[in-house]
């Protein structure tokens, strides 16, 4: 916010209330990894510290481009000529489709890459191994060359649920050199379809239809949408493959389209047996788009390199989840998210591990399931997100102890842990025998920012832990001032130098990348000296006196729901497409179980008629977005709190939501609404036996703050 603006008052209120945050804050004692852990870890000299201090930066990350097989090998580690614009191993060429495959024929044809447990328990677990992958890959990749007509550079968008056959087109899509938008398959078809007309994809990639909860979901219905949508948006996509959940039945009753859809297990038989050579790439040549929220409603297309994305997953991968080709590996994630990406397929198959794949939900059909997994198959890596490990506790508190699995090591990802849920993961599902990496990172960053070596660092629950290898992180106040360790207070946390994970740009809006991440602590924007240009990360966070970072949470609009990153924006740009709805604007609420939940507040335009207004914007975010972000309430008001100049006051009724303090309201220029908004809200709220528990003093805090950073 500029400093001249009327709402500076707000930002004062905001370091104020960021100072007050640690001191209500107890420390939490340290955990210790088991001697077992630290025995085969694949970091467990400190000295690997030493190799990454920052007077070896940028060639201390020869080591993780060391982990790949090169076609050429670079001449430049780091080009910083075009801030912040950073090239990695220049010179380099390389296949991460190669990487991942192809290099582990010779050591190990006959190890399972990854194996695929269906939600369906009585379904059969699909085993692949290293051969088996290079063969469909190759094949896929013969399919998308020779039918869809994709070359080097073309952008493809993938709409696929967790199914083998999602990774094995990652794959196919990496050996050509064609840039993979794999979009969440719970996003809708609208959703979908501004992906592929952002990222220019001619060619949709999807499903015929996926099983959640028992039920098969028809998931094709969503490709229509989408590929109207991208029409109307001025794309037009002429080719949709669509898999099958069966091969030979179809799931979904939206008819297939001639000319337009094909059944890709139909279009496969044309290119059984077909070997297609890996095409040796420029390291700084795109490997995929991920698409993530912001502050503005368009999300962004999130561009990520060959060379340094795979060499920095590679290393983040053995040394932070532990992997070694012989460990069984689960990400409980989705693949449609970065840490799918990252941590399911590119890191852990570029290892030459085993790596676990489930379709489903992992409470369905008990909450047993996800520890029946592991003792079936010898899991013995788990990661998972807090949202996750609280459903799974909720239901199932004593489920783990019933199964006979062994943990040497778990990871929680994507929002703050709570210290208790913490202990829980810790004691119960790990059994007090595996170590845990809280890791801290962004679908921008490629890899982990933060986190403990989990052979070497002790684990604080809550707590990220210090910036990991290469990575120096800074903590800066509004002014751009250092925030010092141990201080108690909190700040935006910042990461002061360039790594080879870095995404490389927003497709298609390279300012908007340069003004969303670096603008705002850039030192001199003329200058080709990386120390001037520290990475903002739009996350408030606090360092301990030891160096520890704990994550506070987002300081832009963005809602943090179950891990998946929802723009306010884009809640109350899809809640204006109601016609009767004249403003909208979204909150977050405490949510026990999702961490954060949505909530919007409506109002109607005059003489519109309001009865039904409620289900139809839940239904237009349901659209718009996926069922995902469908609001826990909609709230129609007579009108919204505002500033006398006509700003929106979140803070007001993110207060009202979640029970707290709603601030001072004697600037807005209808303070009167307020008690009335709050007499709704909370009559509704007790009716239907909704409300929460009083807010820590973190929680409290952050619902004061938001909204705040416009
Ligand atoms: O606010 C932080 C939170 O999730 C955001 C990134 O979301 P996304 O791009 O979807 O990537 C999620 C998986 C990497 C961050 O800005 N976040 C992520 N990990 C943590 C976290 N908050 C606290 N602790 C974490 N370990």
């Amino acid at each position: 916010m500029p400093a001249d603006s009327p709402g500076l008052p707000e930002v004062e209120e905001l370091q104020v209330s960021e100072a007050q945050i640690a001191v209500h804050w107890k420390e939490e004692s340290f955990y210790y990894p088991p001697p077992s852990f630290i025995g085969q870890a694949n970091a467990s000299d400190p000295a690997i510290r030493d190799r990454f201090t920052e007077d070896k930066f940028p060639q201390c990350f020869k080591e993780y481009a060391d982990l790949l097989t090169w076609d050429e090998y670079w001449h430049t580690t780091l080009d910083t000529s075009n801030p912040p614009f950073w090239r990695w191993f220049v010179g380099g060429r390389l296949n991460a489709s190669f990487n991942c495959v192809d290099r582990h024929l010779r050591t190990r044809p006959n190890q399972a890459a990854l194996v695929w447990v269906p939600e369906l328990e009585d379904e059969e677990t699909v085993v692949i191994t290293y051969r088996e992958l290079y063969r469909r890959v190759n094949e896929t990749a013969a399919m998308l060359r020779d039918f869809c007509g994709l070359k080097t550079g073309d952008r493809v968008t993938l709409h696929m649920p967790m199914v083998p056959e999602l990774p094995i087109v990652m794959l196919a899509c990496a050996r050509l050199g064609v840039i993979h938008s794999q979009v969440f398959a719970g996003f809708s078809g609208a959703a979908c379809g501004g992906r592929i007309s952002d990222s220019q994809s001619r060619v949709l990639i999807t499903m015929d239809g996926y099983y959640r909860s028992g039920t098969l979901l028809d998931h094709k219905e969503k490709a229509d949408e989408a590929v109207e949508r991208a029409l109307a948006e001025g794309q037009v996509v002429d080719k949709v493959v669509v898999y099958r959940r069966h091969p030979g039945e179809y799931a979904s009753k939206t008819p297939m389209v001639e000319g337009r859809d094909f059944f890709a297990d139909e279009v496969m038989a044309d290119h059984r047996g077909k070997l297609v050579d890996p095409v040796s790439l420029p390291a700084e040549a795109p490997l995929f788009i991920m698409y993530s929220s912001g502050t503005t409603g368009r999300p962004k297309g999130c561009q990520h390199s060959i060379g340094g994305y795979l060499a920095y997953v590679t290393g983040t991968s053995k040394y932070y989840q532990d992997i070694h080709p012989e460990d069984t590996y689960w990400c409980a994630a989705d693949i449609g998210w970065i840490t799918g990406h990252s941590y399911i397929v590119y890191g852990p198959l570029s290892l030459g591990t085993t790596s676990v794949m489930f379709e489903g939900v992992p409470t369905y059909p008990d909450p047993g399931r996800p520890w029946r997994i592991a003792e079936r198959l010898g899991v013995n890596i788990f990661h998972t997100a807090p949202t996750t490990i609280r459903m799974l506790r909720k239901v199932g508190p004593t489920e783990p102890k019933k199964y006979d699995y062994h943990f040497k090591h778990m990871t929680t990802v994507g929002e703050p842990i709570e210290p208790d849920v913490w202990r829980w993961y810790y004691e119960v599902v790990g059994k007090g025998e595996a170590v845990i990496v809280d890791t801290w990172w962004q679908t921008e960053n490629g890899g982990f920012l933060c986190s403990t070596l989990p052979g070497l660092d002790g684990m604080k629950p809550g707590s990220a832990g210090p910036g990991v290898l290469g990575i120096y992180p800074v903590i800066y106040d509004e002014n751009g001032e250092e925030v010092s360790q141990g201080s108690g207070r909190a700040g935006n946390i910042c990461i002061r130098n360039p790594w080879p994970g870095i995404f490389q740009t927003i497709w298609g809006d390279p300012d908007r990348f340069v003004q969303t991440y670096y603008e705002k602590y850039n030192k001199d924007p003329k200058s080709t000296d990386w120390r001037d240009w520290p990475y903002f990360a739009n996350d408030g966070a606090t360092q301990s006196a030891d160096g520890y970072f704990r994550i506070l949470g987002r300081v832009d609009d963005v809602i943090n729901v179950a891990g998946h990153r929802l723009g306010t924006k884009e809640l109350e740009s899809a809640s204006v497409l109601v016609e009767e709805v004249a403003e909208a604007a979204a909150v977050p609420v405490i949510d026990e179980l999702r961490g954060r939940a949505v909530e919007m507040y409506i109002s109607v335009k005059p003489g519109a008629d309001s009865s039904d207004v409620e289900e139809k914007v839940a239904k237009a975010i349901e659209t718009e977005i996926g069922k995902v972000a469908r609001p826990k309430n909609v709230w129609i008001v007579p009108d919204m709190p505002k500033t006398r100049s006509g700003k929106i006051m979140r803070r007001v009724i993110a207060g009202i939501s979640n029970y707290t303090d709603v601030g001072d309201i004697t600037t807005l220029a209808n303070p009167e609404v307020v008690e009335e908004i709050r007499a709704h809200v909370h009559s509704v709220k007790e009716a239907r036996g909704e409300v929460p528990k009083a807010l820590t003093e973190k929680e409290a805090e952050e619902i004061r703050a938001f909204g705040q950073a416009e």
